[in-house]
């Protein structure tokens, strides 16, 4: 039997950080673009500080890494160069994360940078037919007032976004230490996802759902911990946006054949994958999938209802979503037509 050409099926990508897609190559051009020094001599060098033991030592090396990024035409060229490569991997719909916190103190507004990655992706569907949404998220570890603060931003241009996320250092920053901002969120007509069960607890995946009313998680690796939680999140069908090699790399698991996706899939869970970081952790979405399938040993017949899963999990419009099937099932029937 034919292996499943993973490369070119339909897929959508809705766990990925903008700012986790800066190439060494990339951030070296950028820091040459604005005078900046960057911590490493070169590009070989900057890669091998790449190994992480945890979600803050990788975080500290993120942020340090964005540093580079102080305009539009930054983003977009950005964006561009993560558009083009997951399409060349099979990704018909993307959901870009981004933090505008974190840009704020280098004078890029919210505006400055929601623009810029709308142009690259409207470049991108012009070209491809290949689509995508913007998410901007909350950084958990500040206050909930500077949250606000960029949420203020985001209110008075909401037609640029399709929801608010939350994002960073997780344990000993819960949901609910976001309930109002997200109540404002979902008071305006977004969608809300969150980070949860990345490291921290269930419980948070629980806040997360019920104090925040996420109607998607991200990670929520941790979920198996609690079986009446795992069974409330497998029945509603909520999606998980779970990225294996990230988990792998920041220490979640000792080795990818631990990770817990295919426990997460025996529970019944709406689980989907994707690359969170993919310059920084060493795979694109591509390479997530290729480590479930040799790794975790899920056959190919579920990869295929995974990627099938992700294009159904997204917040694409109806059209859209209905596009992005049809070229998945196109795509399956031409695999049934080969001898
Ligand atoms: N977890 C939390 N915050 C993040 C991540 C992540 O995986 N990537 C970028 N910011
Ligand atoms: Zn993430």
């Amino acid at each position: 039997m034919q292996l499943l050409d993973l490369v070119n099926l339909p897929k959508a990508e809705l766990h990925l950080h903008i700012e986790g897609t800066l190439e060494p190559e990339m951030m070296f051009a950028l820091a040459a673009r604005h005078g900046i020094q960057l911590p490493w001599n070169c590009v070989v060098e900057a890669r091998e500080a790449f190994r992480f033991g945890t979600l803050q030592s990788f975080l500290d090396l993120y942020y340090a890494g964005m540093a580079v990024l102080r305009t539009a035409e930054d983003f977009r060229d950005l964006a561009l160069a993560y558009l083009r490569r997951a399409n060349a991997e099979g990704v018909v719909h993307a959901e870009l994360f981004f933090n505008p916190q974190a840009h704020r103190a280098k004078g890029i507004s919210f505006l400055t940078i929601a623009r810029a990655l709308k142009e690259a992706a409207d470049v991108i569907e012009a070209e491809t037919g290949m689509t995508s949404l913007l998410i901007p998220c909350v950084l958990r570890h500040l206050d909930e007032a500077d949250g606000m603060r960029m949420l203020d931003e985001v209110l008075e241009h909401p037609e640029l976004v399709v929801g608010v996320g939350l994002d960073s250092s997780e344990v000993g920053h819960p949901p609910s230490k976001f309930t109002r901002l997200f109540r404002r969120v979902r008071d305006a007509g977004l969608n809300v996802v969150a980070h949860a069960g990345e490291e921290g607890p269930p419980d948070y995946i629980r806040q997360a759902i019920d104090e925040l009313g996420a109607t998607r998680i991200d990670h929520g690796v941790r979920i198996l911990e609690d079986a009446e939680l795992t069974q409330k999140v497998a029945r509603a069908g909520i999606p998980l946006t779970v990225c294996p090699v990230s988990n792998w790399r920041l220490g979640g698991c000792a080795t990818l054949a631990d990770h817990p996706l295919p426990r997460m899939l025996d529970a019944g869970l709406n689980v989907t994958i994707n690359s969170d970081d993919p310059s920084y952790l060493q795979a694109y979405i591509l390479g997530n999938y290729e480590a479930v399938r040799n790794s975790m040993g899920v056959a190919d017949a579920q990869l295929a209802t995974l990627a099938k899963a992700s294009i159904d999990a997204s917040f694409a419009c109806g059209k859209d979503i209905l596009k992005h099937e049809n070229a998945w099932m196109r795509f399956m029937d031409k695999g049934k037509s080969r001898p």
